[in-house]
């Protein structure tokens, strides 16, 4: 069955910037900011430069698959199974550790805007709330999508435009304290902010002209979200500082507080609270999908590729994905939940780029330096991370292959299939 091609370029990007804006821009600003002080201003185009690239390969390899999920297929088609299984592991460790991310940002404004609720429980109840909303079906509707997209771009233009006033140049010195490693740390935890761009990679079967589309909508959405962020980071760093922005958990609520007008604090909490519900909600459903793609090619456990008789989604995944998320919100810490995002995301688009590079010549659409200058930044942001956050991705790399590799003996062992 085909998709209708029914979306043009504004609903692609309409698309993407919904995907994008949340967590990162509201939230891990302030832990980058804690990082690399002011120079989380550079860290944030460094970071732009790593999606760009990923973003440009991801949309070459989605032209020319456009029946596939994402660098778990890619990975299988272009490259070897084992680096498919790579990617597809990589995407649930990376989105499990973002919607844990979210969550915890989402409580830090609800809790500006709603004092007293302990954020644990903020962050443990959206991941049920919105697990269960998954299981039902629920998906967040185009129109839904604009509204929550018109809301956080309403906000932080608003943000910007009263904020200018609180700016104060001392608050940008000391400008990089922790040098070229903090600001490259900063810049692979900011990385995080631009995820979600391969959202519109994915919409390959469903736009007009895709090969033309989707390049622009990818261009349009980072660039948008480039002078965005870097136009509200900086007015908050300039109101507050680096280090008030990391003392919080609501760096532009805090900032907002600063500013002429009061109102503006409370606008930007509820767009922030609006973005992340948004974005959790998509994350959500985009690891139950995956777990369910895997499932189906014994990747995964195969009770997991079940698909609920009456609701029409993959229930089981829905709820195993769902209990791992609240246990991640439950217990993990802001910087380390983003830290882990970050490192697995990379280490997905480092997929994604050599097979870009490795994809036939004539499918492709942009020179090689695209995909090479992926790889590279890739793999140095991922390894300017905190070494706890590289151990924790490499040890659920090694138990996922461990994994893979015991279950494809016991086949072999049982080639019936009655082991899988
Ligand atoms: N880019 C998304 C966010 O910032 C994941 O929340």
């Amino acid at each position: 069955m085909r998709l209708r091609r029914e979306l043009g370029l504004l609903d692609a990007v309409g698309i993407g910037f919904g995907a994008i804006i949340g967590a990162g821009i509201f939230v891990v600003t302030g832990v980058a900011a804690g990082i690399a002080g002011p120079a989380f201003l550079v860290g944030l185009f460094v970071a732009a430069i790593a999606a760009t690239c990923n973003a440009l390969s991801s949309a070459q390899l989605a032209a020319e698959y456009p029946h596939s999920g994402g660098t778990y297929e890619y990975g299988y088609r272009v490259l070897t199974p084992w680096a498919g299984f790579a990617a597809g592991w990589m995407f649930l460790a990376s989105k499990i550790s973002a919607a844990g991310t979210v969550a915890l940002g989402l409580a830090g404004y609800l809790d500006a805007l709603i004092p007293g609720i302990p954020p644990r429980i903020i962050a443990v109840g959206a991941i049920i709330v919105f697990t269960a909303l998954n299981y039902f079906g629920v998906r967040r509707s185009s129109r839904a999508n604009l509204g929550i997209v018109a809301v956080s771009l309403g906000a932080l233009a608003m943000f910007v435009i009263t904020g200018v006033s609180a700016f104060r140049l001392e608050n940008l010195y000391p400008f990089a304290p922790a040098g070229i490693r903090g600001t490259l740390e900063s810049a692979a935890i900011l990385f995080f902010a631009y995820t979600g761009y391969a959202r519109i990679a994915t919409l390959a079967e469903e736009v007009r002209e895709p090969k033309r589309t989707i390049p622009r909508a990818t261009l349009i959405t980072i660039g948008g979200a480039v002078f965005l962020y870097f136009a509200v980071a900086i007015v908050a760093v300039g109101a507050i500082g680096a280090e008030r922005m990391a003392a919080t958990a609501a760096p532009l609520h805090v900032a907002a507080l600063e500013f002429r007008y009061g109102w503006v604090a409370a606008l930007i909490s509820i767009a922030g609270v609006t973005a992340m519900l948004g974005v959790i909600l998509s994350q959500l459903l985009g690891l139950s999908r995956m777990g369910f793609a895997m499932a189906r090619r014994g990747d995964l456990p195969r009770f997991l590729e079940d698909v609920h008789p009456r609701y029409g989604v993959p229930h089981r995944a829905v709820l195993v994905i769902g209990a791992i998320a609240a246990i991640v919100a439950g217990t993990g810490t802001l910087k380390g939940v983003a830290a882990a995002a970050s490192f697995t995301i990379l280490i997905y688009y480092g997929i994604a780029n050599v097979a870009a590079l490795r994809m036939p010549s004539p499918a492709k659409l942009y020179s090689d330096a695209i995909p090479v200058v992926g790889v590279l930044s890739c793999t140095l942001l991922a390894l300017s991370l905190d070494g706890r956050a590289i151990l924790t991705g490499v040890i659920i790399l090694a138990a996922g292959f461990a994994g893979r590799w015991l279950s494809n003996s016991h086949a072999r062992r049982h080639p019936s299939g009655e082991g899988r």
